[in-house]
């Protein structure tokens, strides 16, 4: 694998791949000393035009804890803000011996045009590009729901009839459809709620079921209800009546909580908007994935840089 850029490029032998190597550097994350030399000696670059707490952090880990040498480069306080282009930027990463690039951008499909444009040799992973995609939080997802269902003997295992359910701004996230594409890939059966205006046009080629209604879904008890940020940043227009109306209708409240079976995970990638689109009792509710998706983060990202830049040693 050269790049990492959607989830939709992935065979189901190279997700599972991921998945199960991430199995091994979770391993490592638990010992005393949680750092393996694989990538001794290679830069990566955290390339970050947008904002990121957990998402730039987790690469940074994940980066070190394979022992390459990282360097944060965050748009804002740099060049880029005196309008240096992501081609000079890339130039720039290129020069300073760049193996791989970590980029998040405004701009969807950024991180396809500096993979494939010539400008870098590196490897580039996509953190999450506009609305676009978001591969490695649909893979730390995929390997949370894994674990939570089998611990770590769902080695090997895809989500063969897992039903997934994921609720709210699907229009401005790049976390749903890069899970759409990869939970489909691995068996999941996925299913979509939101207000219809905030379900994209073209929704009806995804492999998915969509409709409106939360409280419909909640009664069927999913394996998943992964719960969306409403993503007020891209939101322009008014695209529901009021935040109190939103949580009503596509909110997980304590009362929808309480109707979920105990079994169901409540996921959400964060940040959260507590109080909106989830309750703080369900967010931190002993059915919330939220903490174990962090922290299986690390692990999927040490995974996918690992079969990026590590190559055939
Ligand atoms: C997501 C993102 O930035 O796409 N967050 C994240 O990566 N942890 C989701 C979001 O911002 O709502």
């Amino acid at each position: 694998m050269r790049h990492l850029l959607s989830t939709a490029d992935l065979g189901r032998d190279q997700a599972l791949t991921i998945l199960d190597t991430a199995e091994d550097m979770a391993s490592v994350s638990g010992r005393e000393v949680k750092k393996l030399p694989t990538l001794r000696g290679r830069t990566v670059v955290n390339l970050f035009f947008e904002d990121s707490t957990r998402t730039r952090i987790s690469f940074e880990v994940a980066a070190k804890r394979l022992s390459a040498d990282v360097i944060n480069f965050s748009a804002k306080g740099s060049s880029v803000s005196k309008g240096e282009s992501l081609k000079d930027t890339a130039q720039t990463l290129q020069a300073m011996g760049a193996d791989g690039v970590v980029i998040r951008h405004p701009a969807s499909g950024a991180p396809h045009t500096l993979a494939h444009a010539g400008w870098i040799d590196a490897g580039v992973v996509n953190a999450g590009d506009g609305t676009h995609e978001h591969p490695t939080q649909a893979l730390l997802d995929a390997f949370t729901i894994r674990r939570r269902l089998h611990g770590a003997a769902g080695r090997g295992r895809d989500l063969d009839g897992v039903s997934v359910t994921i609720v709210g701004d699907i229009l401005h996230s790049r976390v749903a459809r890069s899970n759409v594409w990869l939970l489909h890939l691995l068996g999941a059966r996925v299913r979509l709620v939101a207000p219809a205006t905030l379900l994209p046009v073209g929704i009806g080629d995804w492999p998915v079921e969509a409709g409106y209604d939360l409280d419909a879904a909640v009664a069927e008890g999913p394996d998943v209800l992964m719960m969306l940020r409403v993503q007020a940043e891209r939101m322009h227009d008014a695209f529901f009546p009021g935040e109190r109306e939103y949580s009503r209708e596509w909110g997980l409240t304590d009362e929808r909580l309480a109707r979920l079976p105990a079994t169901t995970m409540v996921m959400h990638p964060g940040p959260m908007n507590r109080g909106l689109e989830i309750s703080a009792a369900a967010a931190d509710s002993p059915a919330s994935t939220v903490l174990d998706q962090v922290a299986n983060g690390v692990s999927v990202r040490m995974s996918a840089l690992y079969h990026l830049l590590a190559g055939e040693e």
